[in-house]
């Protein structure tokens, strides 16, 4: 045996194996957990489950897989998202959005483990004017961003080691989100109407996924005392912040296949222009310094991410 073969036989017996992590996720095919599952992978070992393995609607059933699966750290992407449906099935969106995190983070307390919870910036209502700080009074105005708040508040009173993220404007280019929409409409309308008066904070799935992951402490000391110690309600969206319109603007420039637009025009409209059930704030654009101050990583500039998610090849 030569004398690097030795070393490296003696490095390998004098590496202490290292206990993974045990990462449970919740709401794996989600935009956000679908992502969350891949950029979490390396951190440690992924357990991703989704409907109906588990029912957010049957909540204790979430104990026993807590229970059973003693993770270290649990993020729960899950949420009922359908803004306008909540409005007619409100008992529905109280059960997964208001009353589960509760039940969840009960869950996580007694497992020791960290719970990250995402929200939304649908908390506010929109008429600050200002980008939202995590001080900022809450006033939400439908259903879906009622029981948003009050899922938050059950994740604050069971009083674990849990960190709360509030995003907004999420697309993944997975599901049926507004920059995937702005795609379709390009290839089949010749004008198109967009709202220039709600504004907002674009995020990419994918780097809040990869933020997230990068969040976490990297040795594997006491996860819950460094979740105690971090315990909060963050905000994380992409830097800066637009209009739909804006935002649409910037789909059609960085589309990866123009030729296949047929789109001639792109108009501006009033929010009004477009009735839906539930009500929606105006102006959420998030400020996220405080994440980054506390953790030190940060969600690039709104465009600079769309144009890195639109790439292709
Ligand atoms: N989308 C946005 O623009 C936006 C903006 C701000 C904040 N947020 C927040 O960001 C987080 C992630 O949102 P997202 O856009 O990734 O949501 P999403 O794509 O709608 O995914 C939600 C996930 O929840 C699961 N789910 C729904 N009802 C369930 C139930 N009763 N039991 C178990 N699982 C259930 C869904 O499963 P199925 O696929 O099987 O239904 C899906 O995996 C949420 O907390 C949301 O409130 C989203």
């Amino acid at each position: 045996m030569s004398s690097l073969e030795q070393d490296r036989g003696q490095t390998l017996e004098q590496t202490p194996a290292r206990p993974r992590r045990r990462l449970l996720l919740l709401g794996s095919t989600g935009q956000l957990g679908w992502e969350l599952q891949r950029t979490l992978a390396p951190s440690g070992q992924v357990v991703a489950l989704d409907y109906p393995e588990i029912d957010f609607t049957h909540p204790n059933s979430l104990t026993a897989v807590v229970e059973k699966l003693q993770p270290d750290v649990i993020l729960n992407a899950v949420a009922y998202t359908q803004v306008d449906q909540a409005e007619k099935d409100p008992d529905a969106a109280r059960a997964v959005n208001g009353l589960a995190p509760g039940i969840l983070a009960q869950a996580a307390r007694k497992a020791q483990a960290v719970l990250i919870h995402y929200s939304t910036d649908y908390v506010f209502d929109g008429a600050k004017g200002l980008p939202y700080r995590e001080t900022d009074p809450t006033n939400p105005l439908g259903v879906y961003a009622k029981t948003k708040l009050e899922g938050e508040q059950a994740v604050q009173q069971a009083d674990g080691a849990w960190i709360i993220l509030r995003t907004s404007w999420l697309y993944s280019l997975r599901r049926d989100d507004f920059v995937l929409k702005v795609l379709k409409w390009s290839r089949t309308q010749r004008t198109l109407k967009v709202a220039e008066d709600q504004v907002g904070s674009p995020t990419w799935g994918r780097m809040l996924a990869e933020v997230t992951a990068q969040m976490l402490p990297r040795a594997s000391s006491d996860l819950f005392e460094w979740g105690l110690e971090h315990k909060g309600i963050y905000h994380l969206g992409g830097a800066g912040c637009a209009s739909r319109f804006e935002l649409a603007e910037a789909v059609l420039r960085l589309d990866p296949h123009p030729e296949e637009q047929v789109v001639r025009e792109i108009l501006p409209a009033r929010m009004a222009d477009f009735p839906a059930l539930a009500p929606r704030p105006l102006n959420t654009a998030l400020d996220c310094r405080e994440f980054f101050n506390t953790f030190g990583v940060q969600l690039p500039e709104w465009r600079e991410a769309l144009r890195l998610a639109l790439q292709v090849g």
